[in-house]
């Protein structure tokens, strides 16, 4: 109906009405943008574009603190205050006492994922080695006291080397800066593929590489989703920049970010930034293993939200960052130049 109004209406009008709208939607935004609150009203009002957003970060909240009680392969709170604590062994100089905050709620965490037979039992001997240490150095104080005894009565397994350690133990690395380089400037985005299967072996070891990128508080809240075939092109073709080269996708991968990692609204950005500094990590791993790939932009629209959650069954706090395309290139594919910014427009000294 609209679309056969339009083609009654001159071109050129249409161009002319076009632009009006434009110049009334920028008054509109100049007058909405003003301040906080009229900017809320905005979008309470005028736009539902954060509709999903800001459900999905409440919904967050309340998955997180469910979390808590339901403990199930992982923990983003024994994550945090594991790493809070490591973070407390290593100070300068290290504090007689320190952690009495939030000892308590990681000792009651502790005992519950000590009852989980499905918990992950790397994630399990991490905190137990850490709180090991912890109890090893620190001062006495009445409610270090009652944890350590808590601590002790739990059926944990025997003590590794899972615990803060000096840089000079640090991995050797022979990677040059120009090897780097050359690494970095062989992956490219690919968008032409062979037809050929990845295998899953793979993406296990890209994963790997992956799990070693920085996280906030180590709670690394993402998951790389894999498909394969159909279900891959059916993935590639929720998100809008594919048009034209998603069919001959041999795998998608869906990076999904959980904002059940977080209890406050403050942090809602990190899961981005997590699975985001994974996904790079993730990318050139795939490369020294003769794979290539193309990131996908994900939109936040809510008819494709639907869609590819439906595909991945997802909860309403899982948010995909973004897709990634995986295959074996295709040597006479074509590959955009993308011309890089030098260093003199990303650098900029603070003065
Ligand atoms: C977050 C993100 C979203 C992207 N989305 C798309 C996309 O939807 N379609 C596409 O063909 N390429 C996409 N790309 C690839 C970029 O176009 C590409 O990274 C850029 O042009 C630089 O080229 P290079 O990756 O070969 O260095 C995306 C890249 C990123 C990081």
């Amino acid at each position: 109906m609209l679309n056969k109004l339009k083609r009654l209406i001159p071109h050129s009008w249409r161009i002319g009405i076009k632009s009006q709208l434009n110049q009334l939607e920028l008054v509109f935004l100049r007058l909405f943008a003003f301040n906080g609150f009229l900017a809320s009203i905005y979008y309470t009002f005028f736009s539902r574009q954060f509709y999903r957003e800001h459900k999905a970060v409440l919904q967050g909240r309340l998955a997180y603190q469910r979390t808590l009680s339901d403990i199930k392969f992982s923990s983003a709170l024994l994550r945090r205050n594991i790493h809070r604590l490591e973070k407390g062994l290593i100070m300068r100089p290290r504090r007689p006492v320190f952690a009495l905050d939030y000892l308590g709620e990681t000792i009651d965490c502790f005992i519950k994922v000590a009852a989980s037979p499905q918990f992950c039992r790397d994630e399990f001997q991490w905190a137990t080695d850490v709180l090991d240490e912890y109890f090893a150095v620190v001062a006495e104080h009445p409610t270090i006291t009652a944890a350590k005894k808590q601590f002790q009565q739990v059926l944990k397994p025997d003590r590794t080397n899972a615990v803060p350690y000096c840089y000079a133990e640090l991995i050797r690395s022979d990677c040059s800066y120009n090897q780097l380089m050359t690494l970095l400037q062989r992956r490219r985005s690919v968008r032409w593929f062979l037809p050929k299967a990845v295998d899953a072996n793979n993406i296990k070891l890209a994963a790997q590489a992956a799990s070693l990128a920085p996280s906030a508080c180590n709670r690394q809240p993402y998951q790389f989703m894999v498909a394969h075939g159909e279900k891959a092109i059916a993935m590639a073709n929720c998100a809008m920049g594919t048009i034209g080269f998603a069919e001959n996708f041999p795998c998608v991968i869906a990076i999904v970010a959980d904002l059940s990692a977080y209890p406050a609204e403050r942090d809602r950005h990190v899961i981005y930034i997590d699975a985001s500094l994974a996904a790079m990590q993730f990318m050139l791993a795939l490369e020294t293993l003769g794979l290539a790939s193309c990131p996908i932009n994900w939109p936040d629209i809510e008819l494709r939200e639907q869609q590819l959650s439906k595909i991945l069954g997802l909860e309403y706090h899982q948010r995909v960052v973004m897709l990634l395309a995986v295959g074996y290139a295709d040597p006479e594919g074509g590959i955009a130049y993308s011309q890089k910014k030098p260093d003199r427009l990303l650098v900029k000294d603070v003065c």
